[in-house]
């Protein structure tokens, strides 16, 4: 897996006799400007979400409430990863092959983006995704 591709992160919890809380501020705990949140939920059992890369785009994606699982492809391997806690978010950057599932009941998974809704941004063309991994990978 190429390094900075991904990472997971840590979030403080501010908890007290009233209960928890965690705060992210773009720049700080986000290592961006946020300019774009989404949230999915109700997921039907079985499903698999994602199936795409983006060429341009970081996103900060952790579950506020229940899990779900993150496979991550960088063209030669993959990684697994689980986000089951409101505290443990997961960074993701340029072209990496994501794909989720395992999604629990309960989970609503937030994702924070960098940027504005662009479709053109989108590979959901696996053959096409590996082809332009690889072509960074040798001129990197
Ligand atoms: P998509 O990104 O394909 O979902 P996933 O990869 O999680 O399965 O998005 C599903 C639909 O929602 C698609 O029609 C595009 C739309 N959408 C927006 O309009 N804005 C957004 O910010 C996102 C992420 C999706």
């Amino acid at each position: 897996m190429q390094k900075n591709i991904y990472k997971i992160v840590h979030f403080n919890i501010i908890g007290d006799e009233l209960g928890s809380l965690i705060a992210l501020e773009n720049m700080h705990q986000v290592p961006f400007e946020v300019k774009r949140v989404y949230y999915i939920f109700d997921t039907k059992s079985r499903v698999r979400r994602g199936m795409h890369a983006h060429r341009d785009l970081e996103q900060l994606c952790f579950c506020v409430k229940g899990s779900c699982t993150f496979v991550l492809d960088d063209g030669t391997k993959k990684d697994i990863i689980k986000l089951d806690s409101p505290n443990t978010g997961l960074y993701i950057k340029n072209l990496i092959w994501r794909e989720m599932f395992d999604f629990s009941k309960d989970c609503v998974l937030v994702v924070l983006a960098n940027k504005y809704y662009d479709p053109s941004d989108y590979i959901r063309d696996y053959k096409e995704f590996k082809r332009l991994a690889d072509s960074v990978k040798q001129a990197g």
